[in-house]
């Protein structure tokens, strides 16, 4: 049915078509004058209100209302107004739908989780639920080996004087540097530790700076802070340069068409907590599913729990094999009709299995769904093109790339940052605000609502400047090599059982030993100035595939040695 377009808008006091099509055609990009089109503007209303944008879509309800006569435009305009939520709930015909699987739904999508992930243990809501880690009591570290405590003092020292590059670091070359210059450009690294020089294997958790990047922060607190994209003044130019360059810098490095693509958030927790809620969430209905995998760290987990319990989605997870490897075929069989997205990291922070991500975006396409690469804890060891890799949203820590906490990026295509509604409201992220509707500035700004942390997206710029001007490529090499050894050193160990043993790993050699337990064996490196992780590293399900609730956990990067990891075994062949 076609309407009559006899009466013009502005006589009603409603915007002109030009007016409503300039700022629906910024959400909807196949906007055209069909709006006027009951059906179609019912369709596309909805499409408006199931991403948020309720400004728009109430004004274009509220035009469609005037020139149709049809009421409910009008209903769904005012309640758009008044509330997005009410307004979406408004329109979705089984909306009492969503409210009913809010709770109960979150154990049939436990069921549904467990059941996919192979597990035996009931499926009990509880059984997702927070546990808090019991606090441990740590053993006096004398009273692991008293044996031969002398001998074994004696051998580490003379171990430990090899740590710190002094002795073959200055023949291995890694890209444009020797081993020995870039642990030069890491001023941590110098510091002791329990009377001995650090040994810091603890990457996973967080990487360490290179002077480059404190020089960077320090410059541009002494020469360039001011707040970006606002004011007149020569520091807002400054200041906007230098994050704006910044986030060329993150395009570069990951072979994203443009710096539009990124988008700075705080890490890849609230990059995935943005794509849950902006992107994924309001498509989400009753029955819909998340793919995960049981590797994801809880960060990649509990954002898709929340989409799923308010919305009646479900989780299901692909499984991975006795050497924490994804099981493709697996994979492939759990897409359905009703799958609506794929999340899945790159690498897995305990076992340090790297995932073949080719595939997996691949076969996602190939459903029609889109796709998220966790790239925590690949980034700084695994040379990344999201344009090649073809991913829909790629997510990352600085971090963890040797850059400052609190900054962190989005890559996401155009046309899914498009989509995605809006995840805070604030300053920054505006083109216009009225007190009836806001029209928002396009990706990346549309997701930069409020100040950001300036200075530190300069310093994830410095930081992966610093990588570029040694080769991603060679780091990767390096490393791998160093990887091997870590794995061939520490399993000749007795009594000690690496956890993750995928033929393609990267930085992470965790395990457990015989009769000790992990904060035991953290405590006693440390009393050698060895820095690594104990615990459940946020993956309690891989680690309960596994029968355990915790592991050892070092983690291998850029300035980490030979040296290093003999020092390591050679302290834990003493706990066996
Ligand atoms: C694979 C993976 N994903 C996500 C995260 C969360 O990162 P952040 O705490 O920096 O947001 C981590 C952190 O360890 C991780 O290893």
């Amino acid at each position: 049915m076609t309407i009559s377009n006899s009466v013009a808008p502005e006589a009603l006091g409603l915007p002109s078509v030009h007016e409503l099509e300039a700022l629906a055609g910024q959400y909807l990009q196949d906007f055209d004058g069909s709006i006027l089109e009951p059906d179609v503007c019912a369709e596309q209303t909805e499409a408006l209100v199931t991403r948020g944008d309720t400004a728009v879509f109430g004004t274009a309800a509220s035009k469609a209302a005037a020139v149709s006569g049809f009421d409910d435009f009008q209903k769904i305009a005012d309640e758009a107004v008044r509330n997005d939520d009410a307004a979406y709930a408004g329109i979705v015909p089984n909306s009492s739908a969503v409210s009913e699987y809010t709770i109960p739904g979150f154990s049939e999508a436990d069921a549904l989780v467990r059941q996919s992930a192979g597990f035996n243990a009931p499926a009990t809501a509880s059984s997702w639920e927070v546990r808090s880690y019991a606090p441990v009591v740590v053993s006096k570290t004398e009273g692991l080996n008293q044996t031969s405590a002398a001998a074994q003092e004696k051998e580490v020292r003379e171990l430990e004087s090899t740590v710190g590059g002094q002795t073959g670091n200055r023949s291995i070359v890694v890209g444009s540097k020797t081993l020995e210059q870039i642990r030069q450009d890491f001023p941590i690294l110098r510091e002791t530790v329990n009377n001995h020089p650090l040994v810091w294997l603890d990457n996973g958790a967080t990487t360490q700076r290179p002077q480059s990047v404190i020089d960077r922060l320090s410059y541009y607190y002494t020469h360039e802070n001011s707040n970006v994209h606002r004011g007149a003044h020569t520091m807002a130019a400054r200041s906007t340069d230098a994050y704006e360059d910044a986030r060329k810098t993150v395009a570069n490095f990951i072979g994203a068409p443009s710096s539009d693509n990124i988008v700075f958030v705080r890490g890849t927790t609230e990059a995935i907590n943005l794509v849950a809620h902006a992107y994924v969430k309001p498509m989400l209905r009753p029955g819909d599913e998340i793919i995960v995998s049981l590797l994801e760290h809880h960060a990649n987990i509990v954002p898709w729990q929340l989409v799923a319990g308010e919305t009646g989605a479900v989780i299901k997870v692909i499984p991975v094999d006795a050497d924490g490897q994804l099981n493709i075929g697996a994979y492939e069989k759990l897409f359905t009709p009703k799958t609506k997205f794929v999340s899945v990291t790159h690498v897995s922070n305990v076992l340090g299995t790297v995932t073949p991500v080719e595939e997996l975006v691949a076969i996602a396409h190939a459903h029609g769904v889109r796709i998220l690469i966790d790239g925590a804890q690949s980034i700084a060891h695994i040379p990344v093109n999201v344009s090649a890799l073809d991913t829909d949203f790629f997510v990352f820590s600085g971090h963890k790339v040797y850059a400052p906490t609190g900054i962190g990026a989005l890559y996401g295509k155009s046309d899914v940052l498009d989509q995605a509604r809006p995840y805070h409201g604030g300053g920054n992220m505006i083109a216009d605000v009225t007190f009836e509707r806001t029209i928002y500035n396009p990706a990346p700004n549309k997701f930069e609502a409020g100040t950001g942390s300036i200075g530190d997206a300069v310093g994830l710029g410095a930081a992966l400047n610093y990588l570029s001007s040694i080769g991603i490529h060679e780091i990767a090499r390096y490393e791998h090599e160093l990887v091997a050894y870590g794995m061939q050193e520490l399993g000749r160990i007795k009594g000690l059982h690496l956890i993750g043993t995928a033929k393609n790993k990267s930085s992470a050699l965790s395990f457990v030993m015989d009769g000790r337990d992990i904060h035991e064996i953290g405590k006693y490196l440390d009393g050698y100035g060895i820095a690594v992780r104990t615990g459940h590293h946020c993956a309690q399900p891989i680690l309960r595939h596994y029968g355990l609730e915790g592991v050892v956990r070092p983690t291998l990067a850029i300035y980490n040695t030979f040296e290093d990891i003999d020092y390591l075994a050679k302290a834990l062949r003493n706990l066996s």
